[in-house]
C-alpha cells in the first residue's frame, strides 16, 4: 500500500506492506523507494516501510539544504506518525546509510538491527565536497541530465550492465526525474555530513554490513573497515554486484537480510 504521511511539517510518500517485524528501508541518492523493489517480496515475512525521503520520489520537496540528521529525524517521526511502536530493523544504502548512522546516534532505542549497505562512514574530502557544491549549483540551473550521465556508470557492476540493461535505464530515469531542488538540497547536506568513524565502536545495535564486490563508490575494503570497527558486526560481500547490490542481486541480498533480521 502506498500512503502519504505528514512528517515534520511536510508530506512523505511511503510504501507500507506486510506484517511482522518492521523493516525500514532508506534509499540512496538521488533515487527513491523504487530502488528497493527487489525486497518487496519480503512482505510475506515482515512489515516493510519504504519511504521516499524529503525531496525525492513523490515526497515533498524542500529547497535549501537537507542534512543527514534531518533525514534521520524524518525517519523517526515517520515511525511515530505510522504508530510503529515495535523496534525496527533499519536498512540504508549509501546516502541511506549516512542517514542510518545518524539514526543510530540519535534514536538507537528504536532499533533492533542496523543494516549498512554500500555506504561510507568517512566524511567527504575537500575535493568531493567541492564537486557536490558545483553539482548542486549546476542542477538548479540546468537540470539533472549531467548528474545522471556522471553517476550511472558508477552505480552497477559489469554483469548488471551486460545482463540487466532495464535496471540501468530505470535508474537513469529515476535520477532524471528527481526534482533538481531536492537533489541539490541533499548534495549540500551530504557535503557537510559528519565523519562517524570514531563513533562506530560504540554501536551496540546488532549490525550487518553488505557491499557489492565491484562497488566503485563505497569500496569493499572501506566497508570491511566499517564492519570491523562495529563490535560484532557481520560482513557480507555480494559477488557480481556494484553499488546497487540489493537491486542487482536481490535473491542473495534478501537471503542475507532474512538471516540477519530473523536473528535480531
Ligand atoms: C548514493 O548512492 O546515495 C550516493 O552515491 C551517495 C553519495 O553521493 O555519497
Amino acid at each position: 500500500m502506498m500512503t502519504n504521511v505528514a512528517v515534520n511539517g511536510i508530506r512523505l510518500n511511503v510504501v507500507d506492506e506486510g506484517q511482522g517485524t518492521p523493516v525500514l528501508f532508506v534509499h540512496g541518492f538521488p533515487l527513491s523507494h523504487d530502488m528497493w523493489r527487489g525486497q518487496l517480496q519480503l512482505a510475506d515475512r515482515y512489515r516493510l516501510i519504504v519511504p521516499d525521503l524529503r525531496g525525492f520520489g513523490d515526497s515533498e520537496v524542500v529547497p535549501g539544504k537537507t542534512t543527514m540528521t534531518q533525514l534521520a529525524d524524518d525517519c523517526a517521526a515517520l515511525l511515530d506518525a505510522m504508530h510503529v511502536r515495535d523496534r525496527v530493523v533499519l536498512c540504508g544504502l549509501s546516502m541511506g546509510g549516512y542517514v542510518a548512522m545518524q539514526f543510530v546516534k540519535r534514536h538507537a532505542e528504536r532499533l533492533r538491527g542496523l543494516v549498512l549497505v554500500d555506504t561510507r562512514a568517512a566524511a567527504d574530502t575537500p575535493e568531493a565536497r567541492e564537486t557536490r557544491l558545483k553539482m548542486a549549483d549546476h542542477v538548479r540551473r540546468h537540470g539533472n541530465a549531467a548528474v545522471a550521465e556522471a553517476m550511472v556508470p558508477k552505480l552497477f557492476g559489469k554483469a548488471t550492465f551486460a545482463e540487466k540493461p532495464d535496471l540501468v535505464t530505470d535508474l537513469r530515469s529515476t535520477i532524471e526525474n528527481t526534482h533538481p531542488d531536492g537533489l541539490a538540497a541533499a548534495q549540500l547536506g551530504m557535503a557537510e555530513r559528519e565523519d562517524v568513524r570514531a563513533y562506530l565502536p560504540s554501536i551496540t545495535t546488532p549490525t550487518l554490513v553488505v557491499v557489492g564486490r565491484e562497488d566503485a563508490i563505497s569500496p569493499v575494503d572501506e566497508m570491511r573497515a566499517v564492519a570491523e570497527a562495529i563490535p560484532a558486526a557481520k560482513f557480507h560481500i555480494i559477488e557480481l554486484a556494484g553499488h546497487m547490490s540489493p537491486l542487482e542481486r536481490p535473491d542473495e541480498f534478501n537471503r542475507v537480510l532474512v538471516d540477519f533480521v530473523d536473528q535480531c
